[in-house]
C-alpha cells in the first residue's frame, strides 16, 4: 500500500471532552488500518498525536509543556523512521494552525477539527518530505461518518449525532473551533447503533455539544426524541447522552426517561450559574426559574434520576450575591456530580472583553466553598442506594487487586465489588452483574456480588 505505516508505532494523548476522546479513537483506527501499532508510552512511539482542547487555559499550557519535552526523548531503537513525527490536532490545532509551528518548531503536522481524515496523509508527507505540514479547514465538508474507529472498550461506543455548536455562550471558544452545528442523518445513527449491537456493544453514548438541538438543519427536521427512539429500538442495553442545553430540553425528551427502558436514569444538564444576571451575560437564554422547573419535570418523569451539571465560578462581574445564588441552586437541586470550573478568559470570545475586576483570591475562595458543598451533596445523593441491589456494567479489575472489579450503575455511579473466592477475574469486563451495595461513599458505591457468579450477566 502506497501510504502504509507498516512497522511504525504511535501513541495518542487526548485532552478535553468526550468528543475529543471519540476523535482519538478514530485517529487510532486510521493509523492502525495503515499498519502502525498503538503503544502506551511516548518513548516507544514513532508517531505522537496530541488531540488538544482549548476550552480553558490549563489545557493550552499542558500541551505546550508536553509537546516541548518531546524534543529531549530519543527515538526508539529499531524505528523505521529517521525522526519522531509529532502531530497536533483538535481544538488548539484548529485555533492556532501555522502559529503552532513557530512556538514549537519541532512539530511536523498540525491539523484541525474538520479534517481528521487528512492525518494519515499529512503524517506520510512529513515522513517523506520533512518540514511542517499544516492543514486547517474552515468547515467540515460532510459529517465524518466513514472513518475507522478503534474503540477503547469493545462493549462501549460513543456515537456522535451532531458536531459543532450554534449557541455562542459568551465565555466559550467551542463554536469558533468546532464550527456551526451539523446533524447526522437519523438513518446513519440508527444503522450505526444496530451495527454496534451486533458487534456486542452494551452501552451507547450519544454525543453532541447540544444534543437537544439535533435535526434543525436536516430535511424533515427530525428531533432528538426521534434519535432516542431509534437508538432504543436497536436493543442496546444502555443509552446515555451528553450534553444537553437547558434551553432546548423538551418535554418530549424528558418523557423518554419514563418510556424507554434502556435510556439510563442519568442526565447531565449544565447550569453554569444560578444567577439570572450572570446567565444573561453568558447568553445562556434560560433563567434560574426555568432550569429549576426542568429539574422538577425530569424528577417527575423519573424520580430516581441522577443529575449532574457544570458550573463556572468567577465569570466577569460575578458578585458575592450572584455566587450565593449558584450555591443555593446547587444545594436545592442535590446533584450526584458537579463539574466546577474557574472562569478562564478565552481570547476572541465576547466575555474576554467584559470588565473583570474580582480578585483571584475571592474567586478561589468561592470555588473552594462550592467544592465543599458539591462533595457533601454527592455523598447525600448516593446514600439512598446503600442496601439496594444495582445492575453494574463491569469495566474491569482494579490495578491493585484483580479480585476487586469496578463498573457503572445505571445512574453512572462508579461501583466497586469483590469477587467471591475462586471466581476468575479475567473475563468480567462488559458483563452486567447485580451488586448489593454495602456502602455509599462520596464518589463511589461499594458492595458484593449478588447471586451465583457463574450465572451473572451471561
Ligand atoms: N472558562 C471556564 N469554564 C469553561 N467552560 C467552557 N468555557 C469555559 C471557560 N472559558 C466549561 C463550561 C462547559 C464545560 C465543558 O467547560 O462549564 O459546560
Ligand atoms: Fe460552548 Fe455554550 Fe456551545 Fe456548550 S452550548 S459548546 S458552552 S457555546
Amino acid at each position: 500500500m502506497h501510504d502504509s505505516l507498516m512497522n511504525t508505532t504511535f501513541c495518542v494523548r487526548t485532552f478535553g471532552c468526550q468528543m475529543n476522546k471519540h476523535d482519538s479513537e478514530r485517529v487510532c483506527g486510521m493509523l492502525e488500518a495503515l499498519g502502525s501499532e498503538l503503544v502506551e508510552d511516548i518513548e516507544h512511539a514513532d508517531i505522537v498525536v496530541f488531540m488538544t482542547c482549548c476550552v480553558r487555559e490549563a489545557a493550552d499550557v499542558r500541551l505546550l509543556g508536553q509537546a516541548a519535552s518531546l524534543k529531549n526523548i530519543p527515538l526508539r531503537e529499531g524505528s523505521p523512521l529517521a525522526k519522531r513525527i509529532v502531530a497536533v490536532g483538535g481544538c488548539i490545532g484548529q485555533r492556532d494552525g501555522e502559529k503552532l509551528t513557530k512556538e514549537l518548531p519541532h512539530l511536523d503536522v498540525v491539523f484541525g477539527t474538520h479534517n481528521l481524515a487528512s492525518l494519515p496523509r499529512l503524517v506520510r508527507e512529513a515522513i517523506e518530505q520533512g518540514g511542517h505540514h499544516v492543514e486547517v479547514l474552515d468547515e467540515s465538508l460532510d459529517f465524518p461518518t466513514s472513518l475507522p474507529t478503534a474503540r477503547e472498550h469493545a462493549w462501549a461506543a460513543w456515537l456522535p449525532i451532531t458536531i459543532g455548536c450554534n449557541n455562542f455562550c459568551t465565555y466559550c471558544i467551542v463554536p469558533y473551533v468546532r464550527g456551526r452545528e451539523k446533524s447526522r442523518p437519523l438513518e446513519d445513527i440508527a444503522n450505526e447503533a444496530r451495527g454496534y449491537v451486533l458487534s456486542g456493544v452494551k452501552e451507547i453514548t450519544l454525543l453532541g455539544q447540544n444534543v437537544n438541538s439535533y435535526g434543525r438543519d436536516l430535511y424533515g427536521k427530525p428531533r432528538f426524541a426521534d434519535v432516542l427512539d431509534a437508538v432504543s429500538a436497536s436493543g442496546v442495553e444502555r443509552i446515555r447522552f451528553a450534553t444537553s442545553h437547558p434551553k432546548d430540553l423538551t418535554d418530549e425528551v424528558i418523557a423518554k426517561f419514563a418510556e424507554l427502558p434502556n435510556l439510563m436514569p442519568a442526565l447531565h444538564l449544565p447550569v453554569q450559574s444560578g444567577s439570572n444576571r450572570i446567565l444573561a451575560a453568558m447568553n445562556r437564554r434560560y433563567t434560574r426559574e426555568h432550569y429549576l422547573e426542568l429539574v422538577r419535570k425530569v424528577r417527575e418523569a423519573c424520580p430516581d434520576i441522577a443529575l449532574s451539571t457544570d458550573i463556572i465560578v468567577g465569570f466577569p462581574g460575578e458578585t458575592e450575591e450572584d455566587f450565593q445564588q449558584t450555591y443555593d441552586l446547587v444545594r436545592e437541586v442535590g446533584y450526584h456530580q458537579v463539574f466546577t470550573f474557574i472562569y478562564s478568559k478565552r481570547e476572541g470570545t465576547p466575555a474576554a472583553e467584559m470588565p473583570d475586576d474580582t480578585p483571584r483570591e475571592v474567586i478561589q475562595e468561592r470555588f473552594d466553598r462550592l467544592v465543599d458543598l458539591v462533595q457533601e451533596g454527592a455523598w447525600q445523593a448516593n446514600q439512598p442506594d446503600a442496601g439496594t441491589i444495582v445492575p453494574v456494567l463491569v469495566e474491569g479489575a482494579s490495578k491493585r487487586d484483580e479480585h476487586v472489579l469496578s463498573g457503572r450503575s445505571p445512574k453512572n455511579q462508579t461501583v466497586h465489588f469483590r469477587l467471591p473466592d475462586g471466581a476468575g477475574a479475567d473475563d468480567w469486563s462488559g458483563r452486567t452483574v447485580n451488586v448489593r451495595v454495602t456502602e455509599a461513599k462520596t464518589w463511589y458505591l461499594s458492595g458484593e456480588l449478588e447471586g451465583d457468579p457463574s450465572e451473572a450477566g451471561r
